[in-house]
This record gives structure tokens, C-alpha cells and sequence, in this order.
């Protein structure tokens, strides 16, 4: 038996697991990151909101597949199925009807769009599949739509696109799960599959590579061992099968020890910037709130619109926080007995208001209003507060950082549609600059006076 031939085999593993090792540490941290708000989370349009959507929908509607293209099919379907179909579906759960996720293959396309377009229709026609499914849902009927082809296929397009993916399709549409690593972390809802499939299979060989590892020093050991009876081997040999490897020695090597101090002082440089960048930051910030109060709860499954509670967000500066009463209006007959709804009962016979805790605050330096970016700008609640409609408890998703206003102030163009506030302010950029799009700092929007005064 060969030593040196085990030896370097085993110190080809060992570097083998360690690269391995690292590989896996570095993707780990990316999943734990702070929740960064990439370009697409502040990017209108990227975001879909839960039920703002519902509204949206016809707009949608009358342009499915606009862009010609297959996201923009999606980002129909995705619509037209907030709108239509998701209080009664969801892409991975029974809702009312069944889960969705894979019904492409379930059932041809020639039978989906007759069964969409009036599934009762189908049932009458005896079609086994139907009449199974029908008796199989308690005889439940679900309405008819009146959707053309493309629409239909493009519902079809956005459940395909949401197959695999966490629970977050029944909210969030991919484009706002996707834009927040919060989701991952926080909410455990992550629609990227192919994400996960990596880590697993890192996580594979991380084990197989430790179990390899392990078998390997048994081996060398037994080898050891074996060879230790022999009589025949020289100096040599034996010098190398009674190495221990010497600790000291690395400790005493002076380019470990720079290379370990300018490591060292990387570290701390870095960390020490990091930190002084998020003085003041608060974006993450989740409170516990005072009554288990969940958006996932009623914005999300039961879709209730986020202007029923926060009733002047369209119409103000500030979003208000809703009062017991509106919880009333539902709670004075839903879950009566619950320990957490007793509390808004307590609340109203103290004459107190329920003492919730505030997240977002800007400082009284900077001007933000809400309705001239939700009703004039258009811009949908998640692609500044993320996915709430998926929120057990809300948290800061936004940094809400001077940058982070202007950035987007940059980016984003004037919705300048059917307002003619804006028709010759239009016309005068277009001569000045043409092709440059007409965005909110083109107005002005970056200008210090705007949000400082
Ligand atoms: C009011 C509730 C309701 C709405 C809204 C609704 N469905 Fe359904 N859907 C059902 C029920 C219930 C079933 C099960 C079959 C039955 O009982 O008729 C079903 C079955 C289906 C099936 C067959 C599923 C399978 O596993 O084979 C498809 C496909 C489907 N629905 C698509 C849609 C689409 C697309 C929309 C929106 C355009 C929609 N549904 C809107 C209630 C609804
Ligand atoms: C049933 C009532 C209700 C609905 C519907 C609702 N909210 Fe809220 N919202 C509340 C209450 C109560 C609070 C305060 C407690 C908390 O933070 O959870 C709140 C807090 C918030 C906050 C944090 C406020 C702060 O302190 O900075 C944001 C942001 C928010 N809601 C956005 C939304 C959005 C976006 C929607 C729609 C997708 C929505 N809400 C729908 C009741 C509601
Ligand atoms: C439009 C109707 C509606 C309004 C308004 C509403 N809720 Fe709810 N709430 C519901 C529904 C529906 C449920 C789910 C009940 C169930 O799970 O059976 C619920 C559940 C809850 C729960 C969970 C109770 C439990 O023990 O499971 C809490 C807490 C709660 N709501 C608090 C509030 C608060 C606080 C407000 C006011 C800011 C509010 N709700 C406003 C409809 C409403
Ligand atoms: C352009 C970004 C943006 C959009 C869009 C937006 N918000 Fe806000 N929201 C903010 C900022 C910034 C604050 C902090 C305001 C402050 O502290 O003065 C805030 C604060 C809030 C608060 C806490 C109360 C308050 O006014 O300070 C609630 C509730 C809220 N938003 C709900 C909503 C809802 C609901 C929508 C959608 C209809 C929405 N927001 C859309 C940026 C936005
Ligand atoms: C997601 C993109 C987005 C973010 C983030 C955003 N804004 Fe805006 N903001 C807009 C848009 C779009 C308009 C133009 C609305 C319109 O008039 O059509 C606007 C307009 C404004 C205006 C009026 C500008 C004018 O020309 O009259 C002010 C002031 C303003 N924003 C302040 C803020 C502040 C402060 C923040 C950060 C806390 C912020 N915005 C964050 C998109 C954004
Ligand atoms: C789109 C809105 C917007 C515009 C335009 C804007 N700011 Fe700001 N600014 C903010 C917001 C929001 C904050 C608070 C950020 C925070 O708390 O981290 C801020 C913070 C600041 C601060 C820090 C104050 C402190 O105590 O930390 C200074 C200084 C400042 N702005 C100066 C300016 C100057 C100078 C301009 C013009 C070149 C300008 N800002 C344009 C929104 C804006």
C-alpha cells in the first residue's frame, strides 16, 4: 500500500469540503440578508397588489398580452385572476375550488377554456371528468366568465408561472415576492423555486462530502494502523506515517499572520461602514402590535381592500389607522369568543383607542403624501410597503431613505394619463428632450424644496 498516494487523496477531499463549505456559507448569508429593496421593488408596476389589483384588473383586461411577449401575458393573467377567480383559487391550496397548480397538464386546453367560459355547460354535457369534479366539490358551481381565448390562456400562462412556488401565490404576485428576500426569511414564502433546489442540493453534497470525509479518516487509520505492524518499511515511510500535523507552525508563519490580519481588519472596516450607513435606518422594523391584528388574515385571504381600513390613503397625506369601530363593523359578529377580539371589546367600553405601534415614521424634515402617490402617481401600496397582503405582522419593507425617494423619483415616469394638469408640461418636455421619458424629477421631483421646506 501506497501512503503517499492516500495522503494526497484525502487532502483533495479535505479541499474539496472546505471550497464546498464556503460555497455554502456565502449563499446562506445572502438568504439571511437584511431585506434589500432591489430595483424591482421600487419600480411601479413590478409589484401586484393583492386586491388594489382586483380594481385593476379590466384595465388589464383590455390589453391582455399588450406587449406581445410572455411576461406581459402573465402579468394579464395574473391580474385577470386576482380579479376573477382567486377568491375561489389559489395556484398550491383548495380554496373553494380546487388548487390550480398543474392543471395544464391535468386537462388539455381545449377543455379549460369551454369549462372557464361556463363550466356548468360542461357538466350538463355528461363529460366525465366534470361530473366527477362537480360532485367531488359538493355539486358547487362555479359562475361563468365571459373571457376571450387569450385571456384565458394567459390565466393559464401566470398559474403555470406560479406552480411550485410557496403559498405567497395566493397574495403577492410573482413580481413583488420575487423583488423582497424579506418574504424568504420572514414569511417563509418564497416564489423562486429554483432558489431552493440549489440549496438542497448544496446541502446533499455538503453531506455526502462530510460522510466521505469522516470514511476517509477511518480508512487512513485502519491503513495506519496496518502499516504500523509492518517491519519492512524505511525511514521515510515511517517518518511520514507517524506525522502529526503541526499547529505551531502555522501560528509561527508570518503569511498566515498578515494574511489573517488584513482579513481581520477587512472585517471591521467593513462592518464599521455598514453600520454607520443604517444610523437611523429602521427598515425591518416589526414591532409586536398590541392585538394579533394579521393583514395576511384579512387583506390577504379574505381580501378586504387596504382603503376599507386605511379609509384616507387615496384622499390625504397620511394613511390613517383604522379605528375599533371599522373592526366593529365585522367583529361585533366574527369570532365573538376570541381572546385577541375581546381586547378591541375592552378598547371600546375603556373609550380608548387601541394603542397600535407605529412602524413607519418619517422625520418631521421631509414631506410625504400619500395620495398624491397612490391616487395622481398610481402607484400600488406594495411597491412601497411589499407584499403586506402576506404579512402575519407588518414590518418595515422600504428604507424610506432620502436615496430611496429619489431613486425612484428618477426611475419613474409621470403618470401624466388623463390629467390635463399635465397635457403642455408633456408637450414642452417632448420638444426639449424627446426621447428621454417624462419622469417625476423631469417635473421637479427631485428639486430640494419638493420634500424640504
Ligand atoms: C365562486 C367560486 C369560483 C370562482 C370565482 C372560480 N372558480 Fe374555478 N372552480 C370552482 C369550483 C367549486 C370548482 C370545482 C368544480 C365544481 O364544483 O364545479 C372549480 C374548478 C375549476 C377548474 C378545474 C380544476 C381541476 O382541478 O380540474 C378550473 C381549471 C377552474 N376552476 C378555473 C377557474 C378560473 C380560471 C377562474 C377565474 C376566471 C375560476 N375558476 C373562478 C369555483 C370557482
Ligand atoms: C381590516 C383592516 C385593515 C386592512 C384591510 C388593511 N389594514 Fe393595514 N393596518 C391595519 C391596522 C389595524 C394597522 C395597525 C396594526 C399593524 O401595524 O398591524 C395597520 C397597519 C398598516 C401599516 C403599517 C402602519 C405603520 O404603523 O407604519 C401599513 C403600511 C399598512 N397597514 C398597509 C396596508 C395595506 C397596503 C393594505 C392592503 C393590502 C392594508 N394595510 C389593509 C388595518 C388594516
Ligand atoms: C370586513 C370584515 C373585517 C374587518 C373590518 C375586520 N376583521 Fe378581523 N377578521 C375578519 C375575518 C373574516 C376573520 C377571520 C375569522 C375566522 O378565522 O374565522 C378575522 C379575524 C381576526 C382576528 C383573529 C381572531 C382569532 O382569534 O382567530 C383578529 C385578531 C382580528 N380579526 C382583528 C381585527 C381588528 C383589530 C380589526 C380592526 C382594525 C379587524 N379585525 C377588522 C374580518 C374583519
Ligand atoms: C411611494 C411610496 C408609498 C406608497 C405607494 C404607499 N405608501 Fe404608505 N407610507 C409611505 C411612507 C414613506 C410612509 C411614512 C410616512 C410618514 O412617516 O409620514 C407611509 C406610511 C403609511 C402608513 C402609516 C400611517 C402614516 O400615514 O404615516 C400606512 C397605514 C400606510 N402607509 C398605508 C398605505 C397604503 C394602504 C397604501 C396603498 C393604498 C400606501 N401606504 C402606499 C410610502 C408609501
Ligand atoms: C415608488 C416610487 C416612489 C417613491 C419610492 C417615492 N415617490 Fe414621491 N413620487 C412618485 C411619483 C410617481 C410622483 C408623481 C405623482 C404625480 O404627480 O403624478 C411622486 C411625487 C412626489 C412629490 C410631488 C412632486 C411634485 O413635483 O409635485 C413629492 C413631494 C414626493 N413624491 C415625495 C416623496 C418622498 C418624500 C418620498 C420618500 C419618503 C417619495 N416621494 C418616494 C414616486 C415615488
Ligand atoms: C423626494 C424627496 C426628497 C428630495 C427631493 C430631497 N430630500 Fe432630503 N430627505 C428626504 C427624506 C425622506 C429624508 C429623511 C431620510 C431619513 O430619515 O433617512 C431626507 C433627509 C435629508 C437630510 C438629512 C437630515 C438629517 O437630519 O438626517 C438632508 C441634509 C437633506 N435631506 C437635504 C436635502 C437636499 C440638500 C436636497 C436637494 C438637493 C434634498 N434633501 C432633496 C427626502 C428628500
Amino acid at each position: 500500500m501506497n501512503s503517499i498516494r492516500l495522503r494526497s487523496f484525502s487532502h483533495f477531499f479535505l479541499a474539496l469540503f472546505l471550497t464546498l463549505a464556503a460555497v455554502g456559507n456565502s449563499s446562506a448569508q445572502d438568504v439571511g440578508a437584511a431585506p434589500a429593496v432591489s430595483k424591482e421593488g421600487v419600480t411601479p408596476g413590478s409589484s401586484n397588489a393583492g386586491n388594489a389589483s382586483a380594481a385593476a384588473a379590466p384595465a388589464a383586461a383590455a390589453t391582455p398580452g399588450a406587449g406581445g411577449g410572455d411576461a406581459a401575458a402573465i402579468a394579464a393573467g395574473d391580474a385577470l385572476f386576482k380579479g376573477n377567480c382567486a377568491q375561489c383559487h389559489a395556484v398550491n391550496d383548495v380554496v373553494v375550488g380546487p388548487a390550480l397548480a398543474g392543471i395544464t397538464k391535468r386537462r388539455p386546453v381545449s377543455w379549460l377554456i369551454p369549462w372557464i367560459k361556463n363550466s356548468s355547460k360542461v357538466v350538463a354535457s355528461g363529460d366525465e371528468y366534470a361530473v366527477k369534479l362537480f360532485n367531488q366539490y359538493q355539486k358547487q358551481q362555479m359562475p361563468s366568465f365571459q373571457l376571450s381565448d387569450q385571456e384565458i390562456t394567459s390565466i393559464l400562462a401566470w398559474v403555470t408561472s406560479q406552480e411550485g412556488g410557496a403559498k405567497a401565490a395566493t397574495g403577492g404576485g410573482a413580481g413583488t415576492d420575487k423583488a423582497d428576500p424579506a418574504t424568504d426569511t420572514k414569511l417563509g414564502a418564497d416564489a423562486g423555486g429554483a432558489g431552493q433546489y440549489a440549496d438542497v442540493l448544496l446541502i446533499v453534497l455538503v453531506v455526502v462530502l462530510i460522510v466521505l470525509v469522516v470514511t476517509l479518516v477511518i480508512i487512513a487509520n485502519i491503513m495506519k494502523d496496518v502499516l504500523r505492524g509492518r517491519k519492512d518499511l524505511d525511514g521515510r515511510d515511517v517518518e511520514i506515517l507517524e506525522q502529526r500535523f503541526d499547529w505551531s507552525k502555522l501560528y509561527k508563519s508570518s503569511a498566515i499572520r498578515i494574511g489573517a490580519g488584513v482579513v481581520f481588519t477587512l472585517v471591521i472596516l467593513y462592518e464599521s461602514v455598514q453600520g454607520a450607513m443604517g444610523v437611523g435606518l429602521t427598515q425591518g422594523y416589526q414591532p409586536t402590535q398590541p392585538i394579533a391584528f394579521s393583514h395576511k388574515l384579512h387583506a390577504g385571504e379574505n381580501q378586504i381592500n387596504c382603503a376599507y381600513c386605511h379609509t384616507s390613503v387615496y384622499k390625504s397625506k397620511s394613511a390613517n389607522i383604522p379605528s375599533a369601530n371599522i373592526c366593529m363593523n365585522c367583529h361585533s359578529q366574527i369570532k365573538t369568543e376570541s381572546q385577541e377580539i375581546k381586547k378591541i371589546y375592552r378598547a371600546i367600553e375603556r373609550k380608548q383607542p387601541i394603542q397600535w405601534v407605529r412602524i413607519h415614521n418619517l422625520p418631521d424634515l421631509a414631506y410625504f403624501n400619500h395620495s398624491q402617490h397612490t391616487q395622481v402617481g398610481g402607484i400600488e401600496c406594495q411597491t412601497c410597503h411589499g407584499p403586506i397582503q402576506n404579512m402575519e405582522v407588518v414590518y418595515q419593507y422600504s428604507p424610506l431613505t432620502m436615496g430611496w425617494c429619489i431613486n425612484c423619483h428618477r426611475e419613474t415616469p409621470l403618470n401624466t394619463k388623463g390629467n390635463g394638469y399635465y397635457n403642455n408640461l408633456v408637450k414642452l418636455h417632448d420638444q426639449a428632450n424627446g426621447a428621454a421619458p417624462f419622469t417625476v424629477s423631469s417635473n421637479g421631483g427631485t428639486e430640494c424644496s419638493k420634500c424640504h421646506y
